[in-house]
């Protein structure tokens, strides 16, 4: 999720290592570390700087591996960072992603007497690996067996100190890439911090293992066969690699969405049994079962997450819900009664108004509980509970992935709080499957981008745009009217398809498109209607409707098909496409949609 670096070679890799860390830092991370054989690990919370503070050594060594950390399991601290060590001292691992079944795998090794310093998934994999060289493996097959056990996502770096210049690295969900010099290779997240020493690259797939030496490159898979990975020229710069071959940050992390749904749920549905399993939840469970009032408060984005929590929530868990803009919250003298809790919906966790919006639920006894993606944050530290994105550092100012993740992780919360007050085990198990089924949806969302984008450009010259929807769509309504504005700066406005006739109406003419968010859900017909009122004032439609709708084109100029999915999770697709619809807009227009001007990605100003 954050950045990998290896070098092994000729020269001396210490400033290779840190130069290579250094350009990966656009990721995001909230910790580093170093180990090359021969000298000490180094590892801090903080900046690369930090880092480079620490190694105030010069190591001869001619090979290393090095970590930026975006904490998953652990808070950012200098012994979670990584690489971590073994019992012997003798393997270090740096690893992106999330180890599924790291807690067994854990259990038994310390019944096998080892002991463990850090409260990282990853350790357990040096572990792992210590037992397979320790029984007289060979290195590379000791990580072969290891991660025959291990579940998970994983980009990772394995060094061993008894065979210096040789980096072992595999790849499952998270990238590696090697890169292969004269007398030297490479291995990274990303081509970035290669392309600079050489653009000869291997773009690892999921279940290689490669086995790396100065002068070489071997490819075995999980199923131990070994296998060619032709290398590839790429004559990216160094600005095109750091966002994987995208024009924009915001487009490479609108698809990420199907990864991100899949780490979202990961581990956390229990599918014959129709239910949610939430650790960061499960300390306050009790509390829950009592729970008869839940207030959502966030900012921005993350509150249009918040709205379908309510609807979630509600039509699920059965506990009413109110959702309050987090700046609003706080200046309120709001009624908390026992059983009432406060959720926030944060992806920094560090907005200041949500955060002052739960500490006042705090100071009025509320139970507080959080849906962050960043680990360690203060919202995330100050709330009682809650739940981790696990989304990975959302670098562009406009929230893209994040709100896919939001909806999916109030999903699970809402299928947490049902089944343990009358969501029936059948229900459950829809709503596991509609999950489960989702991240595969998204992939098909996202092959409409150049249909999406021929559409946007049709209607590049509108200065003010309506995007409407009702239920679950009133949410991405108001969602995407926010994409659009905050990254083009066009007039756009989200609203209830119902309060058509309550005043919108007034401004529709044929230079007033409208979005209308109209899948074939419980209240389609409702929102075909008010299409037709839009229709009849000669009002542009553009409507984001399900595949196989043939009513809707005899309403709509344009039509973006998606899947059919259960009507609580299409917000997860129309999401998606008004980030697409609002993303080709803005970049036709050449506009800096990863910095738009006025805004910071985190607000932590009132
Ligand atoms: C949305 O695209 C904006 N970046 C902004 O509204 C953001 O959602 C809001 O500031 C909340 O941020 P948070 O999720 O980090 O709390
Ligand atoms: N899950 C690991 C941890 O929390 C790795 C996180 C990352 O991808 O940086 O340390």
């Amino acid at each position: 999720m954050c950045g990998i670096f290896a070098y092994t070679g000729d020269k001396k890799a210490q400033p290779i290592l840190l130069e290579g860390l250094q350009s990966l830092e656009y990721r995001g991370y909230d910790s580093a570390g170093i180990f090359m054989p021969g000298s000490p690990l180094v590892k801090t919370p903080g900046a690369v700087t930090e880092l480079r503070k620490r190694v105030h050594f010069t190591s001869d060594a001619k090979s290393g591996i090095a970590h930026l950390r975006w904490a998953t399991h652990g808070e950012p601290t200098e012994v979670n960072a990584h690489p971590h060590a073994d019992c012997t001292g003798d393997v270090y691992v740096a690893h992106n992603g999330i180890i599924e079944n790291f807690r067994e795998l854990k259990a038994e090794l310390e019944k096998r007497n080892h002991t463990f310093k850090s409260q990282t998934d990853t350790e357990i994999l040096a572990h792992l690996i210590e037992e397979g060289v320790v029984a007289g493996k060979s290195f590379e097959d000791a990580v072969i067996d290891t991660l025959q056990q291990v579940r998970g996502t994983y980009g990772l770096l394995i060094s061993y100190a008894k065979e210096p210049g040789t980096v072992i690295t595999a790849r499952m969900g998270s990238p590696v890439v090697l890169g292969l010099g004269d007398g030297e290779n490479f291995i990274a997240s990303d081509a970035t911090p290669i392309l600079r020493h050489t653009k000869e690259v291997v773009f690892l797939n999921d279940g290689d293992i490669a086995i790396i030496t100065p002068t070489s490159h071997r490819v075995r898979t999980l199923t131990n066969s070994e296998i060619d990975r032709p290398a590839e020229h790429v004559d990216w710069d160094t600005e095109e690699a750091s966002k994987g071959g995208y024009p924009h940050f915001m487009l490479k992390e609108i698809h990420e969405a199907p990864e991100v749904l899949e780490n979202a749920i990961r581990g956390r549905l229990i599918a014959k049994e129709g239910r949610a399993k939430l650790g960061g939840i499960e300390s306050v469970a009790d509390t829950l079962a009592d729970l008869d009032r839940l207030i959502i408060t966030a900012c921005g984005t993350a509150y249009y997450a918040g709205l379908l929590g309510e609807y979630l929530i509600e039509d699920l868990g059965g506990i009413p819900v109110e959702v309050e803009l987090a700046s609003e919250f706080r200046y309120r003298k709001p009624i908390i009664r026992k059983g009432t809790a406060v959720l926030a919906v944060t992806q920094s966790g560090e907005t200041l108004d949500t955060l002052e919006a739960i500490r006042e639920g705090k100071r009025r006894g509320a139970l507080t509980l959080g849906v962050v993606n960043t680990v360690g944050s203060t919202i995330a530290r100050e709330t009682d509970a809650g739940v981790y994105n696990h989304a990975g550092p959302e670098i562009g100012v406009a929230s893209t992935k994040a709100f896919v993740s939001q909806v999916a992780v109030l999903s699970l919360v809402a299928l947490f709080l049902g089944r343990s007050r009358g969501l029936s085990e059948d229900e459950g198990r829809k709503i596991v499957q509609g999950l489960q089924e989702l991240p595969e949806l998204a992939r098909k969302v996202l092959k409409l981008s150049e249909t999406i984008r021929k559409i946007a450009l049709k209607y590049k010259d509108a200065r003010d745009f309506l995007f409407i929807g009702r239920r679950y769509s009133y949410p991405v309504a108001l969602e995407g009217a926010l994409k659009l504005k905050e990254i083009s700066y066009v007039h756009a406005e989200g609203y209830g398809a119902g309060e058509m006739k309550h005043g919108p109406l007034a401004m529709i003419d044929t230079k007033f498109p409208t979005v209308a968010i109209v899948p074939q859900d419980s209240v389609y017909e409702k929102t075909l209607s008010n299409m037709i009122e839009i229709q009849a004032r000669k009002g542009p439609l553009i409507a984001i409707a399900t595949e196989g709708d043939e009513r809707v084109k005899e309403v709509a100029n344009d039509v973006i098909y998606i899947p059919k999915t259960i009507e609580q999770l299409s917000p997860v697709l129309s999401g998606i496409a008004v980030q697409l619809f609002a993303y080709h807009f803005a970049a036709e227009k050449g506009l800096n949609v990863d910095r738009p001007r006025n805004l910071a990605k985190s607000v932590t100003v009132e």
